[in-house]
């Protein structure tokens, strides 16, 4: 990601989405500044105690509470599937980076195959009711023109993940993990996933996407 993101030593780094922090913190030690804003305060205060270094300021990315052109690296990561308008939230983003700055995107993200990715976002919405939209790549470019950025550089990485790793007991009640396995079992095939059964579990595709971008 850091290398990936063209980070250098002077840099402010701002993360919008933060949440705990784990994501910023991979740029510890090589950006100067580093900020983190959430809509979530208890998600904040977590970043806050593990990440010592770390500015935290509870805010939507809509609404940052920062001047213009101030960061150097704006990024997000894992966030934007859980909003449901990105573009204000891209334009906000793009309004505090820097003439010569760059925006790093990573997030989930669907097939480019319209049934295939609705039915992804049946499955992740009864996983978590605060899901929005996983998007194709496709909407990703159409979304950081319409915010007036270029895309510069891209990556889609994936890898194989268990169920029992996505959906862990400790984390989410039964009845919602039962509601999922019943989707997979019936409609799993549909979502472009790649569920495939293994003993007791099942295994399926992550896909990702990276998207460096500066001013168009
Ligand atoms: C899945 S977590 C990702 C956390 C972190 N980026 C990571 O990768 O570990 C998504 C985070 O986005 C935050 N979020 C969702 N919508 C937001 C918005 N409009 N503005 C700011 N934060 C938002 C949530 O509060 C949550 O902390």
């Amino acid at each position: 990601m850091v290398e990936f993101s063209r980070v250098a030593h002077e840099d402010t780094v701002l993360e919008v989405g933060a949440g705990t922090g784990n994501f910023l913190s991979l740029f510890e030690g090589t950006a100067r500044t580093l900020l983190a804003a959430d809509l979530t305060p208890a998600m904040l205060s977590r970043a806050r105690a593990a990440h010592p270094l770390v500015h935290a300021v509870a805010a939507d990315g809509a609404q940052l509470p920062f001047r213009d052109g101030i960061v150097d690296v704006v990024a997000s990561a894992q966030m934007f599937h859980h909003v449901p308008e990105p573009v204000p939230v891209l334009r906000e983003m793009r309004r505090v980076m820097s003439s010569r700055g760059r925006m790093l995107i990573v997030d989930q993200v669907a097939t480019d195959k319209f049934e295939e990715a609705l039915a992804m976002n049946e499955l992740e919405t009864i996983r978590d009711p605060s899901h929005a939209a996983s998007r194709p790549r496709s909407a990703f470019h159409v979304m950081l023109r319409a915010a007036g950025l270029r895309v510069i550089d891209e990556r889609t990485p994936s890898r194989e993940q268990r169920f029992s790793d996505w959906m862990w007991k400790e984390e989410f009640p039964p009845e919602r993990i039962d509601a999922v396995l019943d989707f997979i079992e019936r409609r799993g095939s549909e979502t472009g996933m790649g569920f495939r059964r293994v003993g007791d579990d099942w295994i399926f595709t992550r896909r990702r996407i990276m998207l460096l971008a500066e001013h168009a």
